[in-house]
């Protein structure tokens, strides 16, 4: 009667289940994924790699990373007859709000090769749902300014394809920089995946009942969009901008701790971290390099870090184990390259793909799994007879 669940074996039925492929230490701000440091793949390895690790469970050797990534690649164009569900959206429409559309939309296309007792057709959908998001992402933000939708490139790799796709123009093409690329990778290997999140059990549950694929990532994306989850990067920059400035930090402080306020650090906090993020830190990082080489002076990341000094010091964040999570810099990077900030956390739903096909593949394919249902416990009014109108 405590309100915690049982735990079906294998398969979740509402407070937990098993999974081998990522680790998280909330309290010593650990994240391995398949047994490695999510600072070492970020530093060592690419978005291909940790996909492929998340879907097998080893890092690929030369070959199979070969024939995965030209898997991958044949994947990333979409139906033709796709475009025209942009065309039924207003330009100013919330991009997350087209990811759902048009991410379902898959479904309608590849519904009836999707037989997902079939190994060979549940990879494939990995496969098209892990090319194809990069290109209707681009093609989310195209659509919002009015310039052409850009092809996916096959001569390109996973991150450069994304970045061309989403800035190159007719008139210009985009101008690669191996440090812009290698860093939007890596940002995509911090989001890969996070263990049972939000929208990674809102994935595990849809596909429970064995629904399509590309249905149950599309439900991903929109548990994804929350405030309190995956939209979290993009309230960090509205929040950093509306502090505006250092001196006006101590204020924004104070306003978090009062609760009639009822406003938060965004960026801030985690579920399961009661430390450091270890994913905030390596953004931190890449912060730094971006701005950089990219000659930016951003008054935010200034902003970001006489909070994140004030907050790490004060005792109400301490005692809460409040800390940056993987929200908090990402923001600033983002912006840095030239994402709006309505496309932030569409990049998040690029990158969390790859851990929800990953986790929704394990699911399948774990013969324990059975439908999820969660159970409740019930308080509201006990067994009573029926009151006709005129005597209520
Ligand atoms: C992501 O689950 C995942 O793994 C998610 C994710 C992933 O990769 O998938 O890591 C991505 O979603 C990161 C989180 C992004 N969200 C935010 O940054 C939004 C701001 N954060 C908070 O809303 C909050 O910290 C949560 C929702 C993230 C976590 O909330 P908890 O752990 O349930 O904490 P809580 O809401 O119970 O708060 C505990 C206390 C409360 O105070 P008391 O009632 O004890 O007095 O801490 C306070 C809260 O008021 N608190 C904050 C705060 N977060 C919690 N106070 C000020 N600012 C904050 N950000």
């Amino acid at each position: 009667d405590t309100g915690y669940f049982t735990y079906d074996p294998g398969y979740m039925s509402t407070g937990s289940c098993e999974s081998k492929i990522t680790f998280i230490d909330g309290d010593e701000g650990v994240l391995l994924h398949r047994g490695y440091p999510i600072d070492e793949l970020a530093d060592h390895s690419d978005f291909m790699e940790v996909a492929y690790l998340l879907l097998h469970g080893e890092l690929p050797t030369e070959v199979q990373s070969r024939e995965f990534e030209h898997a991958i690649t044949y994947h990333t164009m979409v139906h033709e007859q796709l475009r025209r569900f942009y065309d039924g959206f207003r330009r100013d429409a919330h991009p997350m709000a087209v990811m759902c559309g048009v991410t379902g939309a898959l479904a309608a296309f590849y519904h009836d090769s999707t037989d997902i007792t079939d190994e060979r057709q549940r990879e494939i959908a990995t496969h098209r749902l892990i090319a194809k998001m990069p290109t209707l992402a681009a093609m989310a933000y195209k659509y919002s300014v009015g310039q052409p939708f850009v092809y996916p490139r096959n001569d390109l790799g996973y991150a450069e394809n994304f970045l061309n796709m989403m800035f190159s123009v007719p008139a210009e093409p985009y101008r690669m920089s191996p440090t812009l690329s290698k860093a939007m990778d890596k940002i995509f290997i911090l989001h890969a995946d996070h263990e049972q999140n939000a929208s990674t059990s809102t994935v595990r549950l849809a596909g429970s009942s064995g629904a399509n694929p590309f249905a149950c990532i599309a439900a991903g994306i929109a548990s994804l969009w929350g405030p309190a989850h995956g939209g979290a990067n993009e309230a960090v920059l509205k929040m950093l901008g509306e502090i505006g400035s250092k001196d006006k930090v101590g204020e924004a402080v104070k306003m978090a701790k009062d609760k009639s306020s009822h406003f938060r650090l965004m960026g801030f906090g985690h579920r399961v971290y009661k430390n450091y993020d270890p994913r905030a830190k390596v953004m931190q990082k890449t912060c730094y390099e971006v701005l950089g080489e990219l000659g930016v002076k951003d008054p935010l990341l200034d902003v970001a870090m006489e909070l994140e000094r004030i907050a790490l010091q004060d005792e109400y964040f301490v005692e809460r184990k409040l800390y940056p999570n993987v929200d908090f810099y990402s923001g600033i990077i983002l912006k840095a390259m030239g994402f709006p900030v309505s496309m932030f956390t569409v990049l998040f739903a690029v990158a969390r793909t790859v851990g929800w096909v990953a986790q929704w593949k394990e699911m399948i394919e774990d013969p324990a799994y059975k439908i999820g249902r969660p159970r409740q416990l019930y308080t509201g009014a006990p067994k009573r007879s029926f009151v006709p109108v005129e005597k209520r």
